[in-house]
């Protein structure tokens, strides 16, 4: 299955092309929305780097779709254009697919919807999973039943599972025979996590280092040596009274992440009070401002101050960057919130509020045990 980025944030597509690991990339207005940038501005700019992009049309009557579908495939031979899956929408897409253009379709919630776009002769159809599992269906066996039907005729149209929230309906959606997952960025780079390998990496470490000649001339500098806080405590004893704290918060904090999820389930509540839902996401806003982030900028501080302060050469733990990036999307929304503009909010904040909890949980519940 190809990976796509649902995102039209140009850094983080950026990225994920340098890791090599995208093929690429849905945006629909909503992204571009919230990427802050002009819709032809961004969209050409991301076909500069990657292929495979897929834009949406906003107009609904099948001539204004025809005329803006035009348009979009114009501004790059790398746009697929996203048509709705109407009546117009498909109308529009015939004739467009019959001039060469790629077409996605999207919003798809059936398999005799995906039939529909089939018969156009889509490039893509695009299931919503995320969506049809919010209303207690299972968007995974659609695209499993889709798969099925289009193979039954040996249909070319490809399956995109859209709507992806977690690494767990990425891998689900590829055993369903998808041919292309889209998902966040945020999904992406859990995708590369295993509590294996970093306890692998953290092992071969040590052992590596017990390998080496203690060099006492070395041993306050750091200079050179891992970045890794566990291999940097056994030579820097000015700081392991903080790395010993850092790691005892590891398995308070544990404990504690579980509110992240308790808050997730009350916000996916119907018809919730504002001031319910205000409450709410402060309480969660106050562990992750108050204790996770101060605990993981602290990590990364004495991560750099273990390797002498080499800052090129410090990694920072790819959970500290995520946790961080979303952490400002949650604070983002709490602003929102805040102001009263709560359209919409309560799905996109406990979305968030579970990512965070799925990642930061064996995150540092994993790592405390380690100690
Ligand atoms: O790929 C479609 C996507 O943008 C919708 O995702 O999570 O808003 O249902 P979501």
């Amino acid at each position: 299955m190809k990976l796509f980025l649902d995102t039209a944030v140009f850094d983080e597509i950026k990225q994920g092309v340098d890791w090599g690991v995208v093929d690429g990339v849905t945006t629909n207005p909503t992204l571009i929305a919230r990427a802050g940038q002009d819709h032809e501005t961004q969209v050409k700019r991301i076909c500069g780097i990657i292929g495979n992009v897929s834009a949406e049309v906003v107009s609904e009557k099948k001539n204004d779709i025809l005329v803006e579908g035009r348009r979009l495939a114009s501004w790059h031979k790398n746009v697929i254009v996203k048509v709705p899956m109407t009546a117009d929408g498909l109308a529009a897409g015939k004739i467009l697919a019959g001039e060469g253009t790629r077409i996605n379709v999207t919003l798809c919630f059936s398999i005799n919807q995906a039939l529909l776009a089939a018969a156009i002769d889509a490039h893509i159809v695009s299931p919503f999973v995320g969506r049809v599992d919010d209303i207690d269906e299972d968007g995974l066996q659609l695209v499993r039943d889709i798969v099925a039907a289009y193979r039954q005729k040996g249909i070319k149209t490809k399956v995109l599972a859209a709507s992806l929230r977690g690494p767990f309906q990425v891998s689900q959606s590829a055993l369903a025979g998808a041919d292309i997952g889209t998902m966040p960025f945020s999904v992406l780079t859990a995708m590369f996590k295993h509590p294996l390998t970093d306890a692998g990496l953290k092992r071969f470490k040590e052992d590596y280092l017990k390998t080496q000649e203690p060099k006492p001339a070395d041993a306050s500098a750091g200079v050179g040596s891992s970045a890794s806080v566990v291999g940097a405590s056994e030579t820097r004893g000015s700081d392991e009274d903080s790395l010993d704290q850092l790691w005892a918060d590891h398995a308070t904090l544990a404990s504690q992440l579980g509110l992240l999820e308790r808050v997730a389930d009350v916000i996916g509540g119907e018809d919730l009070p504002p001031e319910t839902l205000r409450a709410e996401l402060d309480r969660a806003y106050d562990l992750v401002a108050g204790k996770v982030l101060p605990h993981i900028r602290t990590a990364d501080d004495l991560q750099r101050i273990s390797a002498g302060h080499d800052y090129a050469r410090a990694p920072v733990h790819p959970d500290h960057d995520q946790a961080e990036q979303l952490s400002s999307t949650l604070e983002g929304f709490r602003a929102r919130v805040a102001r009263g503009d709560i359209e919409g909010t309560p799905r996109e904040i406990r979305r968030i509020l579970y990512q965070l909890h799925a990642l930061t949980r064996p995150h540092f519940a994993d790592q405390g045990q380690s100690r």
